[in-house]
């Protein structure tokens, strides 16, 4: 089917009490294991594009293999960009046919986190696509302390006059969660992310959810999450993939056949984190 907005696929989440998978992909290979691991757990799916695959691969390639590949599934499937940067670059990815945006503009003072937020949304609304916006900060791993990472968690009642001067559609909150941790080992804090979902109404966004527990995943989805963010874990099952075929065969030299094992633990990690979020059998 062609590819669908996220409004459609959050907001029955949100009121189904469950979680979308948003998945980073960086090649082909990840954009297939995506796609057919949604088509194998019957779960809608968002695939998205962060400012380091679209370096990689190319906006245009990455739109022409998503869109190829949503059209001949038959679960939906929604093309996200990742933290997008400016207003200039959301502008590139509605036309080039992206479903869903992002504005981060997280590390920029509120107010002008505010107006570009504001003006991002005013222009993709014009065509009915939806747009996540950030506030508080979510860190990169090795680069915070604990207490920075508390310092920059999001504040309810600042979401909640966020939410009212942009109109965004969905918020990525800072709420414990940590972008790149190797293990799941970050504490959510619930009692906030609750608050935010009460105040603010809109459906919530778990990034850097790779080291969230498992546990955590379930207590955040029942506090009002409503996609979560996964990227570093691909990564780590792509190469782990990749390594194992070698280690198998190191004499191989045929790609595919390394990849091509990559691929399989991509949608492996995939399918389980699905079951998690209770997105499941939901498209
Ligand atoms: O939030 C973004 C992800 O952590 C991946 O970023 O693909 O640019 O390294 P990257
Ligand atoms: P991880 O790399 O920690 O999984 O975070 C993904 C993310 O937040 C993408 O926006
Ligand atoms: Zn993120």
């Amino acid at each position: 089917m062609p590819l669908v907005t996220s409004e459609k696929v959050l907001k029955k989440a949100q009121a189904g009490g469950y979680a979308v998978g948003a998945f980073n992909a960086n090649n082909l290979e990840y954009v297939q294991a995506i796609v057919e691991a949604a088509e194998e757990e019957r779960a809608p799916v968002i695939l998205q594009a962060s400012q380091g695959a679209i370096k990689y691969a190319g906006l245009e390639m990455i739109v022409a293999m998503v869109r190829t590949l949503a059209e001949a599934a038959t679960v939906p499937v929604v093309l996200h960009l990742d933290h997008g940067r400016s207003f200039e670059q959301n502008v590139k990815c509605l036309r080039a046919g992206f479903t869903s945006l992002m504005y981060d503009g997280s590390k920029l003072p509120y107010d002008e986190n505010a107006a570009i937020t504001r003006k991002v949304v005013e222009m993709a609304h014009v065509v009915g696509v939806p747009v996540e916006a950030e506030l508080g900060q979510v860190p990169d791993a090795g680069k915070v302390t604990m207490e920075e990472v508390e310092a920059f968690m999001t504040d309810p009642d600042e979401a909640k006059k966020f939410v009212e001067e942009t109109g965004l559609d969905f918020l990525a909150v800072a709420v414990g969660s940590i972008h790149g941790m190797k293990s799941q080992a970050a504490e959510i804090d619930i009692d906030r992310t609750k608050k935010i979902a009460d105040l603010t109404g809109v459906p919530l966004v778990l990034h850097g959810a790779s080291g969230v527990t498992d546990e955590g995943y379930k207590a955040g989805i029942k506090a009002g999450i409503c996609k979560i963010n996964i990227a570093t874990e691909l990564n780590k099952a792509f190469t782990r993939g990749m390594h194992d075929a070698l280690a198998k065969n190191p004499n191989e030299i045929d790609p595919r056949k390394i990849a091509g094992v990559g691929r399989e633990y991509v949608k492996e990690a995939i399918k389980a984190k699905m079951r998690l979020f209770g997105c499941s059998g939901k498209a």
